[in-house]
């Protein structure tokens, strides 16, 4: 089988990319490198026949041109996105382009190029701030940061698409992904800032925000079992969890435990990160489970497991010197 991945050399799509060419398939990988590394994409390689092609994909000439040769039967699995959330509040532009009209050009590509299967990387963040209800995929979708706001833009324009030219529409919204190899996120943060810092920990918000994590080797097998089961059209799916998640104090604590187990922690006044931070949010996974699969890890077992991930990858990536800059 073929399948093409828009920010194929990222975080969740090279861990997507290897249980792929697990199961003997062809993959064509896109990405502009803003976020991405070609290391991650040659170290696939060898696991099986890996196209790259360095595209920017909001552009449609271009990436039209990137996928003149993929089959039609292909399956697309969009995850290219500005993956940084306070980048796109601090100019809206951002979440506009990367996330917003990549989505808008794949699919002006796709229907030219008669390609009618895609799988969509959503969010927790297309909802917004509902405390600490259960958010089940019919709960009310009130993003406040722009990056929620044009997923939940591209979901539309997904669903529209599903009603004249897909066959399959898979909209998947992800909980807070972790594992290696850590492009962004909360842990490789706290991590770089022990190996710079090793006596202090300084932390965004007073540490109340609570949140679901789920391991990235789990969020693959979802995907892949949520596209092989039921049938096309257009579906939703909350992946995450079964718990309602664990605070960034007590992750700024099991991080100190690995990492440097004498630091100091200061948390911040504020009850979230950032602007645009959803402080807490808590997910229902009763469609995922009807379809017939659970989560294992819960967020406590997921953070634990990938502290471990990322901080043997940063030891491996900059041996004697911690601190330094990622690849
Ligand atoms: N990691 C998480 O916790 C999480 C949570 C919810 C949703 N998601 C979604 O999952 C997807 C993958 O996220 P990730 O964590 O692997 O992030 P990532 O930043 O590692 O991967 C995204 C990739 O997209 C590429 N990219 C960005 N703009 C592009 C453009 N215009 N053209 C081509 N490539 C472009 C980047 O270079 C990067 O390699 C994203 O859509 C993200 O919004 C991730």
């Amino acid at each position: 089988m073929d399948h093409v991945i828009t920010g194929g050399a990222g975080f969740i799509a090279v861990n997507l990319a290897r249980s792929l060419l697990a199961r003997g398939d062809r993959l064509v990988l896109l990405d502009d490198l803003s976020r991405g590394h070609p290391a991650y994409v040659e170290a696939l390689r060898p696991l099986g026949p890996v196209a790259f092609h360095k595209v920017d994909v909001a552009d449609e000439n271009a990436l039209g041109a990137a996928m003149a040769g993929v089959s039609p039967e292909a399956h697309v699995w969009h995850l290219c996105a500005n993956s940084d959330i306070p980048a796109g509040v601090e100019d809206p532009a951002v979440d506009l382009h990367d996330t917003f009209m990549t989505t808008y050009a794949l699919l002006r590509v796709m229907r030219k190029r008669g390609m009618r299967r895609l799988h969509f990387a959503s969010t927790s963040a297309v909802y917004g701030d509902h405390g600490v209800h259960a958010l089940h995929e019919e709960a009310k979708t009130e993003p406040i940061s722009n990056y929620g706001a044009m997923k939940l833009a591209s979901e539309a324009l997904i669903r529209a698409a599903a009603e004249a030219h897909l066959d399959i529409a898979t909209v998947f919204r992800f909980p807070n992904v972790i594992g290696t190899p850590a492009t962004h996120g909360v842990l490789i943060d706290f991590i770089r800032k022990l190996a710079a810092t090793p006596g202090d920990l300084a932390v965004l918000g007073n540490g109340t925000q609570k949140k679901s994590y789920l391991h990235v080797a789990e969020l693959v097998e979802a995907m892949l079992f949520i596209t092989a089961h039921g049938a096309g059209g257009y579906r939703v799916f909350n992946i995450g969890p079964a718990d309602t998640g664990i605070t960034v104090r007590e992750i700024a604590e099991a991080v100190r435990y690995h990492v440097s187990p004498g630091a100091r922690l200061h948390f911040g006044t504020a009850d979230r990160g950032w602007v645009g931070d959803v402080p807490r949010f808590v997910y229902a996974i009763d469609k995922l489970r009807a379809l017939g699969w659970s989560p294992r890890l819960s967020s406590h077992e997921a953070i634990t497991r990938a502290i471990a991930e990322i901080a043997a990858a940063e030891r491996t990536a900059h041996g004697a010197n911690p601190g330094g800059t990622s690849p």
